[in-house]
């Protein structure tokens, strides 16, 4: 029996040194200390020895006991934190990795060029409002004064959705919007997406990006009008750019111009690029909100008066970064946008 219990205690120690995972050691507590395990069965058998080597058999089985116990409770301690370290190992994230060759991207130069006009007119004190794409024809034409016969309104020129629905040619509905929503003083620009089924060109697109200024108040004058508009072009173009204000007509504003700046090549010594004129392309078209408007929107034009714009931002962005055909604004080459 001694024999027996001694095998039993070396077979559990090699088994527990050579585990490398928790079952063996499962397997160790089963198969030798449980209720059918080989200790047990040699337990079991000392009723068939004499009396006196009972005590003594007894005692030697404990320490067998005890001892596989200890070297099992031991062996689990050591493989848990292994295994742990293990995981730990597998599941890191190397922070240090080198990202050198991941590349950045940047905001569109056309939103860079939005975020620029809108920064200038948020510093003179402006609201920056949003308005939806799709528009109502009330919003679009009617409450702007536009004539029933108003070429823009046929349907060779403007995308309708439903008769009294349009993809919005202009940003100016968000004036109507505004004036509709708040009592003045109103002072706003909003920027945006605008359609119009214009024919593709170096200088047109269907899909381009106007910002719309509309300050209603007290006494406002076509004066307030040159000095913001004067202001704006110094700030976001520098201040040797000159503006020319030409005579112009809008059925929502009377009287209404049109904007052109000095050309940035040559800065209005004339060039190849401006034909020689001294002049860059037409960017804005702006004027004294008319009566009619104000009143349709429920402000009292005998107390009011108020005035408003438009600028392409697209246009903006090809003066300011020099480029000569709208589309590579929008043909997204990789090697055009790194540029910016
Ligand atoms: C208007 O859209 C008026 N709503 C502007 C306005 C607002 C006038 C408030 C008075 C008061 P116009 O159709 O001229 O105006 O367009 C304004 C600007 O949008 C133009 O000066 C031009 O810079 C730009 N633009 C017009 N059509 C296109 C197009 N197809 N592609 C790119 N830019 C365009």
């Amino acid at each position: 029996m001694k024999e027996e219990l001694k095998k039993i205690k070396e077979k559990a120690f090699k088994i527990l040194e050579e585990a490398d995972k928790l079952e063996d050691l499962e397997e160790v507590r089963v198969k030798v200390l449980g209720r059918s395990g080989s200790l047990t069965k040699v337990l079991r058998k000392m009723g068939e020895l004499e009396p006196e080597e009972r005590p003594i058999m007894g005692k030697l089985s404990n320490e067998v006991r005890q001892s596989i116990e200890s070297y099992l409770q031991e062996r689990k301690e050591q493989l848990e934190k292994i295994l742990r370290e293990i995981k730990i190992e597998e599941e890191s994230l190397d922070i240090t990795a080198d990202l050198a060759d991941v590349k950045m991207g940047h905001r569109h130069p056309l939103y860079q060029t939005m975020e620029k006009l809108e920064n200038i007119f948020i510093t003179m004190g402006f609201d920056i409002i949003d308005g939806p794409e799709i528009e109502t024809v009330a919003n679009n034409f009617d409450l702007l004064n536009s004539p029933l016969d108003h070429p823009s309104r046929e349907k060779s020129d403007t995308f309708y959705i439903d008769d009294e629905t349009v993809l919005r040619t202009h940003t100016s509905t968000v004036q109507i919007r505004t004036m509709k929503e708040s009592k003045p003083p109103i002072r706003m620009v909003s920027a945006g997406r605008t359609f119009r089924f214009d024919e593709v060109d170096a200088t047109h697109s269907p899909m381009f990006h106007q910002i719309e200024g509309l300050v209603v108040d007290k006494n406002i004058t076509m004066a307030n009008l040159i000095h913001t508009l004067d202001h704006f072009v110094h700030e976001m173009f520098g201040e040797d750019i000159k503006t020319r204000y030409r005579p112009h007509y809008f059925p929502f504003t009377e009287p209404s111009i049109e904007v052109d700046v000095s050309c940035f090549k040559c800065r209005g010594e004339g060039c190849e690029s401006c034909q020689y004129t001294g002049w860059d392309m037409e960017l804005l078209g702006a004027g004294i909100v008319h009566p009619q408007v104000l009143e349709n929107c429920g402000i009292d034009s005998s107390v009011y008066s108020g005035f408003a714009f438009g600028m392409g931002v697209d246009r903006i962005a090809m003066v300011s970064y020099e480029l000569d055909d709208i589309r590579l604004l929008f043909d997204n080459t990789r090697e055009f946008l790194e540029q910016f």
